[in-house]
């Protein structure tokens, strides 16, 4: 799967939505999160994040290691609705990303 990291809080840019074959790309209050059954691994979202957020789960840098079990932790309560657009904003933000200070853009 791939795992979108810290550029992406308080940004949500959403270029990556236009280029997701299977629509699993999920939206939460601060930034959104990849389904990571869902994900099919085709890569297109990952070069057109204009902030570089979006990295294959073996390449997330060290100091955003959380992010990949915060792309899991999100879907705890939501499950796997196989589709993001027909679910639109959840607030199911992991407690840390809740905690972030704004980030500057
Ligand atoms: Fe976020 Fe980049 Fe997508 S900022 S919404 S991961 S295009
Ligand atoms: Fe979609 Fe990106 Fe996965 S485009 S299928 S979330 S690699």
């Amino acid at each position: 799967t791939y795992v979108i990291a810290q550029p992406c809080v308080d940004l949500l840019d959403k270029a990556c939505i236009e280029e997701c074959p299977v629509d699993c790309i999920y939206e939460g209050d601060r930034m959104l999160y990849i389904h990571p059954d869902e994900c099919v691994d085709c890569g297109a979202c990952e070069p057109v994040c204009p902030v570089e957020a979006i990295y294959y789960e073996d390449d997330v840098p060290d100091e955003w290691k959380e992010y990949t079990k915060a792309n899991v932790d999100f879907f705890n309560e939501l499950g796997s609705p196989g589709g993001a657009s027909k679910v639109g904003k959840v607030s199911a933000d992991p407690a840390f990303v809740k905690a972030l200070p704004p980030q500057a853009s």
